[in-house]
């Protein structure tokens, strides 16, 4: 079967213009910006204001990704929202489809919590490889503040609010060099945003569940372990896909989800800090957001240049995992 070429053109991202610092969360918590910024790096994060939705954050970064890509919102075929947080559990992507009046595409919502955008890079690029699409938008957006326990100091210093994206495109050249993705539902319990089901009797006969959504729960320990050890060998299986070396990566994107993560990561790999993304301080973790947050701002600061081989990876709840290896541009 003929395969057709990938290349990413075009990125965009949107955050809440509201910021939170860590001295103002020490009134929410107990907690201070000394402990927050040694053990995360973390010292900001914008946080979505009560009448802001999902679809209008994401809808602002897919603009941007399709002005750079230099397309029409109708040239679009197929547009993947990677969100754990729609503003409608039926799906959010049809309305930045409508949004941004890109008429011919499907749009859908895909879920892998942190990895999402990962996960939502690779699937997009099976359509765009097989021939069926040409012109492909993906978006990665979260509104975690939605769903944090704000009484819970080990969880809400973490998250932020925010939205990226890009645009991938049929080329000649295929400019996604590998990926490798991973799930493991065994350690499911380690980070979840879970149903709690209330029985609730229909009749005397039949009962179901009514009931909502709890807050978010995690084993921040368990998963900062899971993360040093499955980030840096999925990156390696990428790379061997890829036939390159770390020593030829330009750039490592991970997950933003703590600077002692980015640093033990590149440290195994022995990938030089200047080589490390890093929008934490800014940003905290922004969940399915984070990396095409992060690209595009190195991207639209020309640090990112076309042709730079980047390693990204993603990693969170599931629980999953996943590397790609992609050169920026055509
Ligand atoms: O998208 C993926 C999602 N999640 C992650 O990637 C999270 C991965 N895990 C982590 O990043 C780290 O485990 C955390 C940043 C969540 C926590 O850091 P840690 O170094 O593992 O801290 P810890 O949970 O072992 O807690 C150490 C101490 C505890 O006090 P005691 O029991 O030693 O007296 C906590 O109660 O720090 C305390 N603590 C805090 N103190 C001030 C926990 N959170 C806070 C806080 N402020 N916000």
């Amino acid at each position: 079967m003929q395969q057709f070429g990938i290349a990413i053109t075009g990125s965009g991202s949107a955050t809440p213009p509201l910021a939170l610092d860590n001295h103002g969360l020490s009134q929410v918590v107990e907690t201070s910006d000394e402990w927050i910024s040694s053990r995360t790096g973390i010292r900001q994060r914008c946080l979505a204001a009560p009448h802001q939705s999902l679809a209008q954050l994401a809808t602002e970064a897919a603009q941007a990704a399709i002005a750079m890509a230099g397309i029409a919102p109708t040239d679009l075929d197929l547009i993947i929202l990677a969100t754990s947080t729609p503003d409608d559990l039926f799906g959010t992507a049809s309305l930045i489809q409508a949004h941004i009046g890109a008429s011919r595409a499907v749009a859908f919502d895909l879920t892998a919590a942190c990895s999402g955008f990962i996960f939502g890079l690779v699937t997009a690029a099976q359509f765009v490889r097989t021939g069926v699409y040409q012109n492909v938008l993906l978006i990665g957006a979260d509104i975690l503040s939605r769903w944090v326990d704000w009484s819970d100091r080990r969880t809400c210093v973490l998250f932020g609010d925010g939205a990226g994206a890009v645009v991938l495109q049929a080329n000649d050249r295929d400019r996604l060099l590998g990926f490798e993705l991973r799930s493991d539902g065994t350690q499911n319990n380690c980070l979840n945003l879970a149903y709690q089901p209330q029985p609730y009797a229909l009749t005397p006969e039949v009962a179901i569940a009514q009931g909502s959504y709890q807050p978010i729960t995690m084993n921040g320990q368990e998963v900062y372990r899971f993360a040093v050890k499955q980030v840096p060998e999925i990156i390696e299986k990428a790379l061997f896909r890829a036939n390159l070396t770390t020593e030829q990566v330009d750039w490592l994107l991970l997950h933003q989800a703590n600077q002692r993560i980015l640093d033990a990561v590149a440290q195994r790999l022995k990938i030089p800090a200047e080589k490390v993304i890093s929008n934490l301080a800014k940003y905290g973790n922004t969940s399915a957001a984070s990396i095409p947050l992060a690209l595009d701002a190195e991207v639209r600061q020309q640090r990112v240049k076309p042709g730079d081989i980047i390693a990204a990876a993603g990693f969170g709840a599931g629980l999953t995992w996943g590397a790609t290896i992609f050169a920026w541009g055509r």
